[in-house]
């Protein structure tokens, strides 16, 4: 195996030509390791580089190419140049690795290949950290949490190069994240060459726009690759295995995601015989009743296990809308003959055959977690994205999990302030939120633990056109990917927080665009302290009631003294409503007021609109009502970022028992209202 040295950019950070000298310990590296301890005295970091030997009979082939792959930093130990860095692969070892610093050399003892990599891992993260010069004294033990630390990679809204795709294997392997999950097929590309389907690779794969925002807009075709306005891609089969191999030499895997049945697109566009209605640009899901699908499915299946080795193959699953199967012949057919009940039964028939099929080429399967719908294919593996309840559900019933919960591993969604950071799918996952996360249920018990195998970050990339962009989306919040993979779960964020800084730093010099922590604006102010006013704890009575998925805390959300944050998802402060907003608060008695409002949230990209007009009444009675304001929405309903607009009345004061606010929703469809509390004073 060949290791290509792309990571010119890396360069030591010593002593030379900087100003202050600076004393790093192994306790302030990503992910923090099981144990540290120190003693007096400190290791000079080489300006040159580390200068490595091997102890013990077995010389680690692969490192051995990883070290001479980077000749700046490493090394191997000659006559005139005694090693500074010793290393020995011994099943001794009771942990994944050991590394001990002393004052005149590190050394290095680990398990396999594996451990002694994460050991240089740890050491390379010291010796890059900003300003270091000198290592303390120390001894680490080690060893990962979970096996599986994944970050996934979606190259079909966007196209990345494999140059790009190793740069980020690069940033993995320093922070010790070990499967690479790429997300190869999707109605917005098929990215690998197949050679019996020479539409996918020559059609499926390319797009007269380059952004998917655009291209949606634009009616959502494909093009020829030969087309000029051709934008997007596909990954060659050597470049794929070069890939593969360039991610082995630092223990990471590539898993590849070929999207059945659903997100499929592409597919049936280019070979409409495989949906149902046969009709190009019509279907998004395979067709289960015809043959012609599981023909294709298999053939695309020997191609892709033919160029990647990974134990696991992940086949989808997601969101597939199943409707076309309802009135489609070749699927009732198959309905009809295999006794399914439904079309949740249909779409585990077609999981289940695909496992079937996977299986018997050595290979396990792993699914989003709509595959428990309609019966789990027998050894698969789940992939829990819409909460962790599946995800669960799955481990009870004794198969393998990878939690990935988008509450907390989703990060398309904004990092910061939406108004500061650029366009996203929505919702707020800043750091600390993804580092809260706890993958291990305490629901479950010890020998069901074991089924957890680990969490995974995800990066859709409708709203991330650029390599620039997805590196800001990956880092810093991959980092609390890899501590929560790999350290003990003891969680203390300042901690983190401070050699997060660091690392972010290092990633930086490295040539990575990272998002930048140091700035970081935070909460929406007006979410963080209570906010008073007459309505506080008043009866709410809706004309048109909210809808149950986004009840918040139900009718006391709106009066409750608390703003909302950055997202209506997951904070329970907003409350939402698929149509006008209509009502009325009581105070309860007779009070003089002279302003009322709300706020209202847009977040376009996901149907979240500000309403076109909001009217305030008021009445002593609960009968008569008096207009006291109106407001027109004055922000352009395609904005596409989120954001907050206060819809406010004020009034000369009047006497009142009764509020009404009535918001007329926006024009589009299926447009959404959100509002966080209404304020009276
Ligand atoms: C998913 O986010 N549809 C897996
Ligand atoms: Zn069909």
């Amino acid at each position: 195996m060949k290791i290509r040295n792309i990571l010119t950019a890396v360069t030591m950070l010593t002593a030379i030509g900087s100003l202050s000298a600076r004393e790093v310990s192994p306790s302030q590296i990503i992910p923090r390791p099981m144990e540290v301890s120190t003693s007096a005295g400190s290791f000079t970091i080489p300006a040159d580089g580390f200068t490595f030997e091997y102890k013990g009979k077995q010389q680690p082939e692969l490192l051995t190419e990883y070290l001479n792959a980077y000749p700046a930093q490493f090394h191997a130990a000659t006559k005139g140049n005694k090693a500074n860095l010793i290393i020995e692969i011994s099943n001794k070892v009771k942990s994944k690795y050991e590394l001990k610093v002393t004052p005149s050399a590190v050394i290095i003892k680990a398990t396999d290949e594996e451990g002694a990599f994460y050991a240089i891992q740890s050491l390379l993260q010291m010796a890059q950290l900003p300003e270091a010069t000198e290592i303390v004294c120390s001894t680490v033990t080690d060893s990962p949490r979970f096996p599986y630390r994944g970050v996934h990679f979606d190259v079909s809204r966007h196209f990345r190069s494999i140059d790009f795709l190793k740069k980020q294997i690069d940033a993995m392997a320093l922070l010790k994240l070990n499967k690479m999950h790429l997300h190869l097929t999707d109605g917005a590309g098929w990215r690998m060459q197949i050679d019996a389907y020479p539409r996918l690779a020559g059609f499926a794969a390319w797009r007269p726009q380059l952004s998917w925002q655009d291209w949606v807009n634009n009616g959502s075709k494909y093009c020829d690759e030969t087309d000029v306005r051709a934008s997007g891609g596909y990954y060659t089969k050597e470049q794929l295995r070069d890939l593969v191999d360039y991610a082995a030499a630092r223990h990471i895997t590539v898993i590849p995601e070929i999207e059945i049945p659903g997100h499929s697109k592409e597919v049936t566009s280019a070979y409409p015989e495989l949906s149902c209605s046969g009709v190009p640009y019509a279907d998004d899901d395979f067709c289960i009743g015809k043959e012609a699908t599981f023909e294709f499915l298999e053939k695309v299946l020997d191609e892709t296990m033919e160029v990647f080795p990974s134990a696991y193959i992940h086949i989808g699953g997601d969101e597939a809308s199943k409707a076309a199967w309802k009135n489609c012949d070749d699927c009732r057919k198959r309905m009809e003959q295999e006794g399914l009940k439904d079309v949740d039964e249909l779409q585990s028939y077609a999981i289940k055959r695909m496992e079937k099929y996977v299986n018997d080429h050595g290979r396990n399967i792993i699914g989003w977690d709509e595959i428990l719908e309609g019966g789990l294919a027998p050894n698969a593996t789940v992939m829990s994205w819409r909460g962790t309840e599946g995800g669960i559900k799955a481990i009870k019933s004794g198969h393998d999990v990878i939690m990935t919960p988008g509450e907390f591993c989703y990060i398309d969604y904004s990092q910061d302030a939406p108004f500061k950071e650029p366009a996203s799918i929505g919702g707020y996952t800043p750091l600390e939120k993804v580092y809260s996360y706890e993958p291990l249920d305490p629901s479950l018990s010890a020998d069901e633990a074991k089924h957890l195998l680990g969490l995974q970050a995800n990066l859709w990339s409708e709203y991330v056109t650029t390599d620039e962009h997805a590196e800001y989306m990956y880092y810093p919040r991959t980092f609390a990917i890899s501590e929560i993979g790999w350290s003990t779960p003891e969680k203390n964020y300042p901690d983190f927080h401070a050699r997060a800084l660091d690392v972010v730093t290092m990633l930086d010099s490295l040539g990575y665009n990272t998002f930048d922590l140091k700035n970081e604006y935070g909460q929406r102010r007006e979410s963080l302290t209570p906010a008073n006013h007459l309505a506080r704890g008043a009866k709410v009575t809706y004309t048109i009631p909210y809808r149950k998925q986004y009840k918040a805390k139900g009718d006391s959300t709106l009066v409750d003294g608390v703003r909302g944050g950055w997202t209506y998802g997951s904070d329970n402060r907003w409350q939402g409503f698929m149509s006008d907003f209509d009502a009325t608060v009581d105070l309860g008695e007779i009070k003089p007021i002279g302003s009322v409002g709300l706020s209202f949230m847009q977040s376009a990209g996901a149907w979240v609109h500000l309403p076109k007009q909001v009217d305030f009444e008021v009445s002593e009675n609960g009968v008569d009502f008096e207009t006291v304001g109106t407001v027109w929405n004055d922000v352009d309903p395609n904005y596409p970022k989120i954001l907050m607009k206060d819809y406010y009345a004020t009034f000369p004061q009047r006497n009142v028992r009764y509020v009404r606010i009535k918001a007329k929703r926006h024009d589009r469809p299926g447009a959404w209202l959100f509002t966080d509390e209404i304020i009276i004073n």
